[in-house]
C-alpha cells in the first residue's frame, strides 16, 4: 500500500500490509489474529510528525476512531474525542461552543490520537495544560485502560508513550478538561503584534484562534502543498556554562531560561546561524520562512531529508557546541 498520502512529508514510502481502525473493537480483534501480531507495526494517526527512510516491512495501522462530544459542568466542560479526530477539527469545535482552553494549538496538523504522544505545544500552551485522560488499548493484553493527566509523564513534546512505554499502548481516545470562564494566554510577542496590527483590544477565544491561524501561516509551509511535519527537530535545553560560551560569541542568541536552570534556544536560530535558512538542497531543504523546518520541494526521498538532517546537526555542533535532536520520528 502506498504511505504517500498519509503522511505530511509526502514522502513516496509504501507498507507491506496496511489496515485502518474505526472502533476499538476492531483492534481487540486484530491483536487476537496470529497473523497479524507478531509483525513489525506503526501506528498512524495524520502522519505528520514522520519521516520514512525506507518502505515499511509490516503492518500500518491507520487510526479512524472518529466522534467528539461533550458534557458542560458549571463552569469547565469534558470534551471527549475519538484518536481519529483532525486535532484542528476538534479545535475549532471547541472554539465554535465557546470552550476555552485549546485556541493557542490552532492549526497544528496531526491527529486527536497523536496529540499525547509528543505533547504537542505551540504559542504558549501544551497539550498537558487541557489534557484530562484518555483511554489506550494495550497491546500486550487486548485490554483498554485510561491514564491519567499524572500518569503520562507530560514534558516538553515527552510523554511516556514515545519513551517507558512506547509501543505498547494505542491511545484511542482523549479526554479534555476545557473551560467556559476563558483564561486567555496571549504572553507570546508574535501574538501581540498581530493583535495590535487588528485593533483587537479585548479579543475572544475566536480571535485568538484567527490570530496564531494566521501567524502559522506565514511562517509554517502548508504540508498539502509542499510537504513537511513542522519543526524537525526540537529547541535544545542546554547547561550555563555551554551557554556563557555561545553568549560570549554571540551576545544576539535567542534563548529562554526553563523552571529547571537550563537554558532552552531556539533551533531555528542556530540553523538560520549556519546558513542553512531557505536553502534548497536537491529536493530536499529548509524553509524561506522558518529553517526548523525541512520540505519535500516535490520528489525527495526520506533518506535525502534524512541526510540534510545529520548535515545541519553536524554544522551546528561545530558552530555552537550544541547537538540538536530530531524531533520528528524516523521510520527506518
Ligand atoms: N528563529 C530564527 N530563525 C528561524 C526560525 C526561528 O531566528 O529560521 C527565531 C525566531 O526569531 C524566534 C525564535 O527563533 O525568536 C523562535 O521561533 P518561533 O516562534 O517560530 O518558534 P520555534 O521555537 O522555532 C516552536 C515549536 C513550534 C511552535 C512554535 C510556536 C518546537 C520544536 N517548535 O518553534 O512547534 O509552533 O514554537 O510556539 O518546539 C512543531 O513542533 O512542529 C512546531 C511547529
Amino acid at each position: 500500500a502506498s504511505l504517500t498520502n498519509f503522511n505530511t512529508f509526502g514522502i513516496a514510502a509504501t507498507a507491506r500490509y496496511f489496515t485502518e481502525i474505526t472502533h476499538e473493537d476492531e483492534l481487540v480483534e486484530l491483536f487476537l489474529d496470529e497473523q497479524w501480531k507478531h509483525l513489525p507495526r506503526l501506528v498512524l494517526g495524520g502522519g505528520s510528525n514522520m519521516l520514512f527512510v525506507k518502505d515499511f516491512d509490516g503492518l500500518v495501522i491507520r487510526m479512524n476512531i472518529r466522534g467528539i462530544e461533550h458534557r458542560i459542568n458549571h463552569e469547565y466542560v469534558i470534551v471527549e474525542a475519538g484518536a481519529g479526530e483532525v486535532w484542528n477539527e476538534l479545535v475549532t469545535y471547541c472554539v465554535n461552543y465557546g470552550f476555552a482552553g485549546m485556541e493557542n494549538l490552532s492549526l497544528i496538523p496531526g491527529s486527536v490520537g497523536a496529540s499525547p504522544i509528543q505533547n504537542i505545544g505551540a504559542y504558549g500552551v501544551e497539550l498537558k495544560d487541557v489534557f484530562h485522560s484518555c483511554r489506550a488499548f494495550e497491546i500486550a493484553t487486548g485490554k483498554s485502560r485510561t491514564f491519567l493527566k499524572d500518569e503520562c509523564g507530560f514534558g516538553y513534546r515527552e510523554s511516556v508513550f514515545k519513551s517507558e512505554l512506547k509501543g505498547q499502548y494505542i491511545i484511542t481516545q482523549v479526554k479534555f478538561e476545557l473551560s467556559l470562564n476563558p483564561n486567555l494566554n496571549l504572553g507570546y510577542g508574535a501574538i501581540q503584534q498581530e493583535l495590535e496590527k487588528n485593533n483587537i483590544a479585548n479579543p475572544t477565544i475566536k480571535d485568538v484562534s484567527a490570530v496564531v491561524s494566521r501567524i502559522r501561516v506565514s511562517k509554517l509551509p502548508d504540508p498539502s502543498t509542499i510537504g513537511n511535519a513542522g519543526s524537525f527537530f526540537k529547541n535544545p535545553v542546554i547547561g550555563e556554562e555551554l551557554f556563557k560560551q555561545i553568549h560570549a560569541q554571540f551576545p544576539e542568541v535567542v534563548n529562554y531560561p526553563t523552571a529547571d536552570g537550563g537554558i532552552k534556544l531556539a533551533a531555528g536560530w542556530l540553523i538560520e546561524q549556519c546558513g542553512w535558512k531557505g536553502k534548497t538542497v536537491g529536493n530536499t531543504g529548509t524553509w524561506k520562512n522558518q529553517a526548523l523546518v525541512l520540505v519535500n520541494h516535490g520528489e525527495a526521498t526520506g533518506s535525502e531529508v534524512y541526510t540534510l538532517s545529520s548535515q545541519i546537526i553536524d554544522s551546528v555542533y561545530t558552530k555552537f557546541g550544541v547537538m540538536l535532536e530530531r524531533e520528528v520520528n524516523i521510520i527506518n
